[in-house]
């Protein structure tokens, strides 16, 4: 029997309702695959813990994680609460105490499920974003002076370091390398910010090197949105900071058919703490509480968690059935369909029990 022990934080608005879904996937698995088993553990941090207690997690809540397998997280954000707030007082310090650097994004468009673009369907669109995780416009640094006041300064200053862009670079031409395509795309930003980004594109340069089979090219963020739009099929595997990342993948989960169906994986690739797994949606304050949240991106992301946990046949037996559900139509109201979020997870479970292979 192999073991792992599953840290779950489904939080707020709808992530609680997605994470018990994918629990129950996650128990569908253990049950047909029979020597597969999973101790999961849940942790109820977020903006209802933070209410009560003044903080999103306890301050040992590192701590606590460090000794899981995995992390599963569903959604941070509530009306109430200022997004900063919650943002920083729970995802960002799991994703950087743990250096969780990798963010990677996969997309593509499932079976059954219509994208936004004219004659676009399966197989026209099939990407994998990784994002830097760590340091870019993201890492914190920056103040506020003078509040309050006329002359009231606020700064966000970006981090590039030579060891970031170097990790993140070799991941992405690693990752790019175990895809069929071997096609990387750099998004870069060099014409207007110009430290920075031009140190970017240079190590991606000298990173290239490494990798003579993979064909890489450059574009900048702002032609990327086109590229996306126009010609998805050009592109294979992408990476960018963590600003562009970010704003490029709700853009291909919105192409993909709907923010509901787009997971992500914050790795840490040397694998000195657990990896953190979680829908790249939020919190969905307009849609809690309906049962009719769509649990195919937190599926999808336990996909990434199980092949990351070195589980391999249970993520391909995980995707295929979702791939079957959605091609039976089977699909929340956000990409066009009459099913609840529980009529979805038990087509699922049931796909995974009847499956022979
Ligand atoms: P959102 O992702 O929560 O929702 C955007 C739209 O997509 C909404 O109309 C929502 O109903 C829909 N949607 C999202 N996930 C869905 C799903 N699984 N099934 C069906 N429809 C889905 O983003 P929004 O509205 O900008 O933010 C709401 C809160 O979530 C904010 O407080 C924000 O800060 C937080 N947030 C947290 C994230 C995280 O925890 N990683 C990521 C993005 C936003
Ligand atoms: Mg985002």
């Amino acid at each position: 029997m192999r073991e792992y022990s599953i840290a779950t934080i489904p939080a707020d608005g709808i992530g609680p309702e997605v994470i018990a879904a994918g629990r129950t996937v996650l128990a569908t698995l253990e049950k047909r695959l029979g020597d597969v088993k999973f101790t999961v553990e849940n942790f109820d941090w977020g903006s209802d813990y933070y209410r009560k207690h003044g903080v999103m997690m306890p301050s040992d809540g590192l701590e606590q994680l460090k000794k899981f397998d995995a992390i599963y997280f569903g959604a941070v954000g509530a009306p109430d609460v200022p997004d900063h707030i919650t943002l920083w007082g729970l995802r960002l310090p799991i994703c950087q105490g743990f250096d969780q650097y990798a963010n990677v994004r996969p997309t593509k468009i499932l079976p059954g499920i219509t994208s936004p673009l004219r004659n676009c369907g399966p197989g026209d669109l099939d990407w994998v974003i990784v994002r830097e995780n760590s340091e870019g416009e993201y890492s914190g640094h920056g103040g506020r002076a003078h509040r309050g006041l006329p002359e009231e300064v606020g700064t966000e200053v970006a981090i590039f370091t030579r060891v970031g862009v170097t990790r993140i670079m070799r991941y992405a031409f690693k990752l790019a390398q175990s895809r069929p395509r071997k096609l990387l795309t750099v998004v870069t930003k060099s014409n207007a910010q110009r430290h920075g980004m031009v140190m970017w594109d240079e190590i991606a340069a000298e990173v290239a090197e490494e990798f003579p089979d993979v064909t890489w090219d450059k574009m900048l963020v702002d032609a990327m949105t086109v590229r996306m739009t126009l010609k998805p099929q050009s592109l294979d595997t992408i990476v960018a900071t963590n600003l562009h990342a970010d704003i490029l993948s709700d853009l291909a989960g919105a192409l993909a058919g709907s923010l509901g169906v787009a997971p992500t994986a914050n790795i840490d690739p040397e694998r000195r703490f657990p990896s953190m797994f979680e829908p790249i949606h939020g919190s969905a304050f307009d849609i809690t509480g309906k049962g009719i949240a769509n649990p195919v991106a937190t599926f999808w992301t336990a996909a990434q968690m199980l092949d990351h946990l070195g589980e391999q046949d249970a993520s391909a037996r995980l995707m295929r059935a979702v791939e079957r559900v959605t091609g039976a139509r089977i699909l929340t109201p956000d990409v066009g369909g009459t099913a609840t979020t529980r009529e979805v997870t038990e087509a699922v479970c049931d796909a995974i029990h009847s499956s022979n292979v």
